[in-house]
């Protein structure tokens, strides 16, 4: 097992990372005090890891909250469910939640506990790949909103995070694939070393190769925890972990909650990233096209954005991303693999050039 600490003084927490990890209560029961405890997981999940992990909180188990698959679940209606669920359960302040799940089961779940009774415990096992490396680090919770994707949120660390390797053994193979985007994205933004090691390790990522992928989930937690030390609350370098994701919400939201995957919108909005930013003389031509084949040809992830979604769509999305200022679009783009920045200043007509691409993104 391998432990990563997320530094932030007295809320610091630490990430394990390995096989088997379920197996052992030990990791767990040292950060659920002597409340009882909630697991909020979802169709999928349960019928696979709901009972072991039930098990491990022995007597202080409480209840499960068993919710629909999918991102469409992700809303406010979600929310009110949980609360109505631990209202009529009488649970009180000293209640733990724990996340059981992807990175949807996740959000919803930090989201809840932040506001549940002003806060209450959280903890985390997350049971995907991306929300292994991403969205179960950092403390980001939230909801969707019709208008906008995680519109509704809060910063809320949980208590500890359990990795557990090989629960991603049940995971279809495309969810892998979109996990591995959101590693991909490590590379892209700090790290080409990394980059390189995973364009070259292709294969062994997508069989979940053990040594490779529990590398890859600690190189990844490392980042992150790395960059949530320094800005928490994202008012700078953590916005670099965004790389993406302004597109990549615009075709999640644009498509409809759950027609496509996160990782994959991810994956597309990169390679747009990727695309403008070559446009605008950052990145060199050969380095952009690099991008596009690794994501492509190495990993199978889809690069090209849905043709239906207009200019005027995008725009529109985006000018609700959260990182926009004054109603101007900033971007994270990149200046070469492994070195990702801020940029407010794009010109409209390289924008649209990039939103008009399709097929020829980086080409
Ligand atoms: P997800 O939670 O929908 O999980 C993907 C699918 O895998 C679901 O069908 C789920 O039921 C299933 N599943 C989960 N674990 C499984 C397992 N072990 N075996 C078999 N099936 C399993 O999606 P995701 O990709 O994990 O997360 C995407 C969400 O995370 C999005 O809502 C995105 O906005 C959010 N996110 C949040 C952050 C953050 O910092 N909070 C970061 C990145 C992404
Ligand atoms: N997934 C982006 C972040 O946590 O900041």
């Amino acid at each position: 097992m391998q432990t990563v600490t997320v530094d932030l003084d007295d809320r610091s927490y630490p990430i394990f990372i390995g096989a088997n990890l379920l197996e052992n209560a030990d990791l767990l029961l040292p950060h659920i005090g002597n409340g009882r405890v909630v697991v909020v997981t979802n169709e999928i999940v349960a019928p696979i890891y709901l009972e072991r992990v039930q098990l491990l909180f022995g007597r202080q188990f409480g209840s499960s909250i068993v919710l629909p698959d999918g991102e469409a679940t992700k809303n406010l209606d979600t929310i009110g469910q949980i609360y109505d669920h631990l209202l009529q359960g009488k649970y009180d302040r000293k209640t733990t939640l724990v996340a059981l799940g992807g990175g949807v089961v996740g959000d919803i779940t930090g989201f809840a506990a932040a506001t549940f009774q002003r806060g209450v415990n959280f903890l985390q096992i997350p049971t995907t790949l991306l929300a292994q490396v991403d969205s179960s680090v950092g403390g980001k919770t939230g909801v969707n909103h019709a208008l906008g994707k995680n519109m509704i949120g809060s910063f809320y660390q949980p208590k500890c995070v359990v990795a557990d390797t090989e629960v991603l053994r049940s995971l279809p193979e495309r969810e892998v694939r979109a996990g591995l985007a959101e590693v991909l994205k490590y590379g892209l933004i700090n790290n080409p070393e990394f980059f390189a090691w995973l364009a070259h390790n292709s294969t062994e990522l997508l069989e979940l190769d053990n040594a490779c992928i529990s590398e890859a989930i600690k190189i990844c937690c490392e980042a992150k925890a790395n960059i949530v030390a320094q800005d928490e609350k994202e008012s700078g370098i953590r916005a670099l972990l965004n790389l993406g994701h302004t597109f990549g919400h615009a075709i999640e939201t644009a498509s409809g909650y759950g027609v496509w995957l996160h990782g994959e919108t991810v994956a597309m909005g990169m390679v747009m990233a990727a695309d403008l930013s070559k446009r605008i003389g950052w990145l060199s031509s050969a380095e952009a096209i690099q991008i596009r084949e690794v994501l492509e040809k190495n990993f199978g992830m889809p690069v090209e954005p849905p043709a239906d979604i207009t200019v005027a769509q995008y725009l529109d999305l985006m000018s609700s991303d959260k990182k926009a200022e004054l109603g101007k679009l900033r971007f994270i783009l990149l200046k070469a693999i492994g070195e990702a920045a801020i940029e407010g200043d794009v010109e409209d007509a390289m924008l649209e050039s990039t939103l008009t691409a399709g097929s020829k993104l980086c080409l």
